[in-house]
């Protein structure tokens, strides 16, 4: 029987004092078509949720701007209050206008709105992480690192992180605050954010790779990978996870559904443990 325990992934310590396991959950999967309005089986939603800490995933991934609202409301409504060690990081700065339209919004007023309203709908305190979601391009960056270091001063969160930044942003925010986590787009088959990861694992960041589990279409196609696969007794996308895992000690990933089954089928990932040349292998794979 496969072994469903989140635990196996190994831990981290985000901001070196909320130690999570590796292998997490993203919420913007338990939304409806477009990231828009509440999700088509709500009670299937829900039950992935309730699910979650059955299976140790203890670090939950979500945003204001997912549904919106939507994602924050059901974890705040199933989960709360949270049972010992569930780390709910959330996210603010994109607004919405319809399914599939995100804006960036960066005014410090707009974020701290943000910070706000998510304490009340995820029932919190205290955000115990609070990520950027993106950098406005077009409000002051100072304004926007300013708002987030006083955040923290006020007592609103307790540690912070970026989205979608490279090396030097992170450098540049780590002026007004200690950046914890950086959630860039990364998986087996997209290699874009190597710099950023690489900093973050020589920094002690801890790196969410968002869209994780993209890349299995890799692994089934190609030889040595699905034989990898099948020596595992593993899917294709596991596969991918649990290459993610082996990348880095630093690595959180966070994927994400609406469905019980796939959840047991990515928290089964955290129990494949691959070989230095396996991992090697495959690495080769996703490179090219
Ligand atoms: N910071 C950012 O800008 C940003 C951007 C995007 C996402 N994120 C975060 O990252 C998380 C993960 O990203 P993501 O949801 O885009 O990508 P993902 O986790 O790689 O993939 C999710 C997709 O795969 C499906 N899926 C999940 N598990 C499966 C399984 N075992 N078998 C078959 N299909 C499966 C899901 O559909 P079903 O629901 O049908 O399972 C969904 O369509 C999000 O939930 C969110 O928290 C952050």
């Amino acid at each position: 029987m496969t072994t469903l325990d989140a635990a196996l992934s190994g831990q981290f310590a985000i901001g070196g004092d909320l130690t999570v396991n590796r292998l997490g959950f993203g919420a913007m999967r338990i939304t409806g078509k477009g990231i828009w309005g509440p999700p088509e089986d709500l009670e299937g939603a829900k039950a992935v949720l309730r699910r979650l800490p059955e299976l140790n995933v203890d670090f939950i991934d979500t945003a204001e701007s997912y549904g919106p609202y939507i994602s924050e409301e059901l974890i705040g409504e199933v989960l709360a209050p949270y049972g010992k060690g569930t780390i709910v990081a959330t996210k603010s700065g994109l607004t919405r206008t319809g399914p599939d339209e995100w804006h960036q919004v960066g005014r410090p007023e707009f974020l701290r709105q943000g910070v706000m309203t998510s304490l009340r709908r995820l029932k919190l305190d205290v955000l115990d992480l609070w990520q950027l979601h993106r950098i406005d391009g077009q409000t002051d960056r100072t304004a926007q690192f300013e708002a987030i270091a006083q955040f923290k001063a006020d007592g609103l969160i307790r540690h912070a992180g970026l989205s979608q930044v490279s090396v030097a942003d992170i450098k540049e925010a780590q002026k007004y605050f200690p950046v914890t986590t950086v959630q860039n787009l990364y998986n087996f088959a997209n290699r874009q954010s190597e710099d950023v990861l690489d900093y973050c694992e020589a920094n002690g960041i801890g790196f969410i790779p968002w869209f994780p589990l993209a890349g299995g279409e890799l692994v089934s196609g190609h030889a040595d990978a699905r034989a990898i696969a099948e020596k595992h007794n593993a899917s294709p996308s596991q596969i991918a996870l649990a290459w993610l895992l082996k990348r880095s000690p630093v690595m959180l990933p966070i994927p994400g559904t609406g469905k019980v089954k796939h959840l047991e089928d990515n928290v089964a990932a955290a129990a494949i443990t691959l070989s230095d040349a396996d991992f090697a292998t495959l690495d080769r794979i996703g490179r090219r």
